[in-house]
C-alpha cells in the first residue's frame, strides 16, 4: 500500500557492499558535488526534470529526495582499504578529483566482509569475518547494519549491492520461502550466496536492497516474500551502462523503423578487477545472461519473424588488463533493409565503467529511499530504467526499451505525488502506457 511520502528528515545511510571502483567513485562524486566542485552528470534525480500538467519541474523540486548533504557513506569489503586507497587502486578519478575529498574518502573505512570464496574464485579477500553459520554471518551483518546507522547518527538507510559478480547459479529449494532459506541459514546451505547474506540482513533490518551487479541477491521467491512481508522495497538486477545502455537506445529505433536484424556481436575489452572476477567463467556466465536478454524483449522475434526470427546475438567479455577502467564496447550489427538489402553499424563505446555506473547509484539509493518513505514494498519494477535485467513480478515480463523505462519511472513518481500522468505522446498515461506495451502487464509465454 503506498501514500504521499514522508518527508526525508534526518540523514539517509548509504550501505555499500562492496566498495571497489563504482562503489568509491559514486561516493566521491558525491562529496565533490554537494561541496560544488563538480557536477552529477548522468544523474537523473540532480538533472532531470518531469513535465507536470501545463509546466516543467526539476526532480527534487517535484518529488521529496533526500538532499546529498543528509547522506552518510558505509560498507564491507574483503579488502581492508579505505574509500581513498580503493579508489586510488580503482584508477578511476584524478588525482585533482581525489584530493579535494581525501580526508572524506580516508575516513569511510569498511567493515569486514562476509566471504565464502566459492562464490567469487578469483578474489582471496583477506577482511572477512568469521562465523560459526550463514545464520550467525546474517546476525553479524545485521549488528553491522545497527552500528553504522547508530555511529553515522541516521535514522534510515538503503543498501546498495556494488559487490563482485557471483558465480552464475540457479534458485534452488532453499530459495522457494523464508522458512525454507531461514532452514539453509542454520545449516549453512552451500547454495546461498554472499550477496544474498547482506539482502536478507538488510531486508531484516528494514533496509531497501538494491542490486547492481547480475547475482541473484534479491532476485528469488524467499527474499521477496520477506521484503513483502517486512514492507521493504528491493530492486534490480546489474546497472545498466555501457554497451547495453547503448543497445537498449539503438534498438528500439530500428524496430520502430521496421528495419531487419541478422546479427548482432557485441565484445568488450575490459581491465578493472571486476573484468579480473568476469574472467571466470561461471562469473561470466551470469553476465552474459542478464546481457542476452535485452534484445529479444525489444524486437520480439517471434512477432516479427522476417526481420528478427533469424538474428544472431553474442556477447563477449575479455579481460585486458592494460584497459584498467576505461572499458571499449565494440558492436557489429548486421540489419537488412528494404527488399532485403543487407547493410552493417558499427559501435565502437570508449567508455569509463564507474564513471558511467556511479550516477545510477545515486538516483537508485535516493529513489530506494523515496519507495520506502511512500509505503512501497517488493519489487520495484518502475526502477527498470537503471537495470540490464529488470526485475518484475512473478509471471511479467521485463520492459527494456530504454525510452519506455523512462516514462514508467516518471509516471510512478508523478502517481506517488498523487499528480494525474501527462497524456500526449511523449508521456502516455501509464494505462495508455499499459496498453500500448503489452508486455509490461502480459504474463510470459
Ligand atoms: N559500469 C559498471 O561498472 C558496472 C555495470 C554493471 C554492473 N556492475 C557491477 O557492479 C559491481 C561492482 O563493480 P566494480 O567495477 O566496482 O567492481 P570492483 O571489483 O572494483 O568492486 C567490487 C568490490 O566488491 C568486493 N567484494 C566482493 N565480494 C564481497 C563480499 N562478499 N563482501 C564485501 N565486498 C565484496 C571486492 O573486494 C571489490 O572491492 C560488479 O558486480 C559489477 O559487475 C558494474
Amino acid at each position: 500500500m503506498t501514500h504521499n511520502p514522508y518527508p526525508p528528515d534526518g540523514k539517509l545511510a548509504v550501505l555499500l557492499p562492496g566498495m571497489g571502483a563504482v562503489a568509491t567513485t559514486f561516493i566521491a562524486g558525491v562529496l565533490l558535488a554537494r561541496r560544488g566542485l563538480a557536477t552529477p552528470v548522468g544523474s537523473f534525480t540532480q538533472m532531470g526534470s518531469i513535465r507536470v500538467g501545463d509546466r516543467t519541474e526539476r526532480i527534487g523540486a517535484f518529488v521529496p529526495l533526500t538532499p546529498l548533504h543528509q547522506l552518510e557513506f558505509a560498507g564491507w569489503d574483503v579488502f581492508p582499504d579505505t574509500a581513498y586507497e580503493a579508489a586510488v587502486h580503482a584508477e578511476v578519478l584524478s588525482d585533482k578529483h581525489l584530493k579535494l575529498v581525501r580526508d572524506e574518502l580516508e575516513g569511510i573505512r569498511p567493515m569486514k566482509g562476509a566471504f565464502y570464496p566459492e562464490w567469487v574464485r578469483r578474489l582471496s579477500g583477506t577482511h572477512i569475518k568469521k562465523a560459526p553459520s550463514k545464520a550467525r554471518m546474517v546476525e553479524e551483518l545485521r549488528e553491522d547494519i545497527r552500528r553504522a546507522l547508530r555511529e553515522k547518527q541516521c535514522d534510515r538507510g538503503v543498501a546498495i549491492w556494488c559487490g563482485s559478480t557471483e558465480v552464475h547459479h540457479s534458485p534452488s529449494a532453499v530459495h522457494q520461502s523464508i522458512t525454507a532459506f531461514e532452514a539453509g541459514l542454520a545449516r549453512s546451505a552451500p547454495e546461498i550466496s554472499n550477496s544474498q547474506l547482506y539482502a536478507w540482513a538488510c531486508l531484516l533490518e528494514g533496509v531497501p536492497f538494491v542490486n547492481g551487479s547480475p547475482n541473484l541477491a534479491v532476485d528469488f521467491p524467499a527474499v521477496q516474500e520477506l521484503a513483502l512481508s517486512r514492507g521493504v522495497p528491493i530492486a534490480g538486477k546489474d546497472f545498466k551502462t555501457g554497451q547495453t545502455l547503448i543497445k537498449t537506445i539503438l534498438a528500439p529505433g530500428l524496430r520502430a523503423r521496421q528495419l531487419g536484424v541478422r546479427g548482432w556481436y557485441s565484445t568488450n575489452l575490459l581491465g578493472n578487477r571486476d573484468g579480473e572476477v568476469l574472467d571466470d567463467p561461471g562469473s561470466f556466465k551470469a553476465k552474459e545472461n542478464s546481457k542476452l536478454g535485452v534484445l529479444d524483449s525489444i524486437f520480439e522475434p517471434a512477432e516479427n519473424p522476417e526481420l528478427y526470427g533469424q538474428m544472431v546475438h553474442k556477447v563477449r567479455i575479455d579481460y585486458y588488463p592494460p584497459r584498467g577502467d576505461a572499458k571499449e564496447g565494440w558492436d557489429n550489427i548486421d540489419i537488412f533493409g528494404w527488399l532485403g538489402y543487407p547493410m552493417s553499424i558499427k559501435i565502437d563505446f570508449l567508455c569509463r565503467d564507474s564513471i558511467l555506473a556511479a550516477p545510477l547509484v545515486l538516483d537508485l539509493v535516493l529513489l530506494a529511499d523515496l519507495a520506502q518513505r511512500s509505503g512501497a514494498a517488493g519489487i520495484q519494477e518502475w526502477l527498470s530504467f537503471y537495470f540490464k535485467a529488470p526485475m518484475t513480478q512473478p509471471g511479467q515480463s521485463a520492459v527494456h526499451n530504454l525510452l519506455l523505462q523512462m516514462r514508467l519511472l516518471k509516471n510512478e513518481l508523478r502517481r506517488i505525488q498523487g499528480v494525474a500522468p501527462v497524456a500526449t505522446p511523449s508521456a502516455p498515461t501509464l494505462e495508455e502506457f499499459e496498453e500500448e506495451f503489452e508486455p509490461i502487464a502480459a504474463p510470459a509465454a
